[in-house]
Formats: structure tokens, sequence, C-alpha cells
């Protein structure tokens, strides 16, 4: 008799718990197309021209808003800068600083100061863009589900919203945005930057560079990571055959 006394309260509970979590509300969003990044697989390595000129993009165009507060100049190093590129690219940039007589003021900057912010603190950053403060990028791919895939996605989701759709003034409809409203206005443009080796800047491209750049940022230790990954199993692979032979003479003698 009990189960079927159960049985409905089961039931009731289960209808509950999908109103209190509504899951299909996720799985109606867009999936993010995947692809295919130097820097995947257990020998990926950040493909250094894609990365630089990713870094070119997040200067020019994403740095007006995104902070990266936790990169330094020195980083760079791990896109295959020369210091003395590094040192340049620092001295273009002007760096907060307290002058002599104690007011704020700006200076040029050292391979050891960090990314400066593009506002003084996040009132300002949330004023200038209609309430909404434009994520830190030092993490960015790493604290997305998706990661790589889904910035991306986001950079070349900008499509006509659907018929009849009412979208307030401040927000853009994105593919792949939860939600498809975002406060970020289309970032990319084709040929908004030029590059310096010559590479057609196709939104396409300038998306896959600075995405590279924030994979980059997010994960400066992935390569030496891998590489060591890749000597602890050759390093077991050579143990393993030393401890056979010693094995075997161990046992040589034994009769079986
Ligand atoms: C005009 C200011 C502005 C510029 C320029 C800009 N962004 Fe944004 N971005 C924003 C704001 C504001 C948000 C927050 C949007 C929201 O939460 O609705 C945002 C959000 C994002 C997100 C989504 C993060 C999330 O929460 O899932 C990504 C990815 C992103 N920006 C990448 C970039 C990249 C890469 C560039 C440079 C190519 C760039 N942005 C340039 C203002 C900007």
């Amino acid at each position: 008799m009990r189960p079927f006394i159960l049985a409905p309260l089961v039931a009731a509970g289960l209808a509950a718990l999908t109103l209190a979590f509504p899951g299909s509300a996720r799985a109606q969003e867009t999936p993010v197309p995947h692809l295919n990044w130097s820097f995947e697989g257990p020998f990926g390595t950040y493909d250094r021209a894609a990365a630089q000129r990713g870094l070119q993009v997040y200067k020019e165009v994403c740095s007006a808003c995104h902070s990266m507060q936790y990169v330094h100049f020195r980083d760079l190093a791990g896109i295959g800068l020369s210091p003395a590129q590094i040192k340049a690219i620092a001295a273009s940039v002007d760096v907060p600083t307290i002058k002599a007589d104690g007011s704020p003021g700006t200076r040029p900057g050292l391979p050891s100061d960090a990314f400066p912010s593009p506002f003084p603190n996040d009132v300002a950053a949330a004023a200038a863009n209609d309430g909404t403060i434009p994520p830190d990028q030092s993490q960015l791919v790493d604290a997305r589900a998706g990661g790589p895939d889904y910035i991306y996605a986001i950079l070349t989701g900008y499509v006509k919203p659907p018929k009849g759709m009412h979208i307030a003034s401040g927000l853009y409809y994105n593919e792949y945005f939860p939600g498809h409203l975002i406060h970020m206005p289309q970032p990319l443009q084709a040929d908004q930057v030029t590059y310096a080796d010559g590479t057609k800047a196709t939104i396409d491209q300038e998306a896959k560079d600075v995405t590279t750049f924030l994979a980059f940022a997010s994960n400066p230790e992935l390569e030496a990571r891998k590489r060591m990954g890749a000597h602890i199993v050759l390093f077991l692979a050579l143990l393993a055959g030393v401890t056979y032979v010693v094995k075997r003479k161990v046992w040589a003698d034994v009769e079986h």
C-alpha cells in the first residue's frame, strides 16, 4: 500500500523542484559552437602571433571599458615579446601614481606595473556603462562556462533580434549572452585595428586573436604546466621500465 501513497508525493516534490530550478530556461539558450584553439590538447601552445595581435585588440578596443588589473606588462614575455618591446609597450601607457606633492597623477608605465584600469573605481565604471560594470578580463576566460568558445561567441554573436522584440536603450541583442540582452555594444567591427603583421582584420580574426590573448592572461602557466606533465609521463614510463628490469633481476634466482 505504501508506495501508492508515496508516489504522488514524490511526483509533487519533483514538480516543485522543476519550478524552483527551471533548468529548461537555460536549455533554450543557443549552444556555443566549439572552435579549434592552438592551446587545446595535451601539447597545445599559444599561437604567439595571434596572442600579440590580440594584445593590440585589447589595447586599442577593449581597454576603453574592461580592466585587466592582474596582468603585468612583464607577463607579456609569455606571448613572445622581448624585454625591449615590453618596456616600450609599458612606457606607451599612462599608469596612476602619486606626485611629489601627494596629489594623484600619472607617469609612463614600467614592465613591473599592472595594466591600468580604464575607470578610477567601480562606481565610475558603472556610471559610464548604463549601470553595468564591464567585468575585469584578467580571468574572464576561466570565469565563464565555455571558456574561449564563449568569449568568441559573444564577440561575434551580435545578430538581428527576433521580429517584434522590444529592446530597451542601453541594451543590445546577442545570440549567446544568457538572456540575450547585453549591456555591451558590439565592440568589434571589420578593420577596427590595423595589424602590424598585415593580417586582414575581419571581425572573426579580431575575435579569435583577442580571445587567444585573454586565454593566455587567464592561464599564463599553461605551456609550462603541459611541458611538465609530458616530462612526468616520460619519467614514469622510464621508471616503470627500470623497476621491471630490477624486478626480473631480483627474482631471477627464485625457483618457480
Ligand atoms: C563600451 C564599453 C565596452 C567595450 C569597448 C568592450 N566591452 Fe565588453 N562589456 C562591456 C560591458 C558594460 C559588459 C557587461 C555586459 C552585461 O553584463 O550586460 C561587457 C561584457 C563583456 C563580456 C561578457 C561577459 C559575461 O559576463 O559573460 C565579454 C566576453 C566581453 N565584454 C568582452 C569584450 C572584449 C573582448 C572587448 C574588446 C574587443 C570588449 N568586451 C569591449 C563594455 C565594453
